[in-house]
């Protein structure tokens, strides 16, 4: 599978948020777009209001870090939200959830967090598009990716070969090989490449 990279916002500078993605856009494959309560992570960013002004031509990937998540599908897609990622630790009826966000026409994506085993995901594989493994504690960028994302890469890529698996969280050239090499078709990164001095240098060292 081809990789593909999706830089995480919350590294760019949200006071020229559009001008930041217009530096990465035409080598993205998706705009990654962190969403935070200060309840289900302990820090905030913004909901639909503001990420229906994210201006790309990309997908954008929404990662929804918050309680609840089933009370703003409709939201996030008119905002523009064409894969809608929800928490397996925080969906109350996930297989409901799911529907849902598909039902709104987009691509139904669940993450796990670190402390949380990959197999839990075993009876929902079949109705899902993607999955997001998260590689740090979810809430801030910057933080060193942990190496047993891995472990949980292999085993969804060898149940379901054609899932789309994203992995988020201290992603950079050489973490980001070895998830790629345990089967991830999707690099999401934030400080990598936001805080690169080359950051289009910085997206294909990452597909390299
Ligand atoms: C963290 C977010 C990530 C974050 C990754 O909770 O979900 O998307 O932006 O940042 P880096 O790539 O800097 O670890
Ligand atoms: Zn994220």
């Amino acid at each position: 599978m081809k990789t593909k990279v999706a830089p995480s916002i919350l590294s760019a500078d949200f006071g020229k948020l559009n001008e930041d993605i217009a530096t990465i856009d035409d080598h993205s494959d998706y705009i990654h777009v962190d969403v935070m309560d200060g309840h289900f992570v302990p820090n905030l960013t913004f909901g639909a209001p503001v990420a229906k002004y994210i201006k790309s031509k990309n997908p954008l990937d929404v990662h929804l870090m918050i309680e609840n998540p089933g009370n703003y599908i409709e939201d996030f897609a008119k905002a523009g939200a064409d894969v809608l990622t929800v928490h397996y630790e925080a969906a109350h009826d996930l297989d409901g959830t799911l529907a849902k966000i598909r039902e709104h026409g987009m691509k139904a994506g669940v993450s796990i967090k670190p402390a949380t085993p990959v197999e839990v995901l075993e009876p929902y594989l079949k109705d899902l598009d993607w999955v997001l493994v998260m590689s740090v504690e979810p809430g801030f960028g910057g933080q060193s990716f942990m190496p047993n994302a891995l472990e949980k890469i292999s085993w969804l890529r060898e149940k379901a070969p054609d899932l789309d698996i994203a992995v988020d969280g201290g992603i950079n050239d050489k973490t980001g090989k070895q998830c790629v090499d345990a089967g991830a078709n999707i690099l999401i990164a934030g400080s990598y490449i936001f805080k690169a001095e080359d950051r289009v240098e910085a997206i294909e060292s990452l597909k390299r």
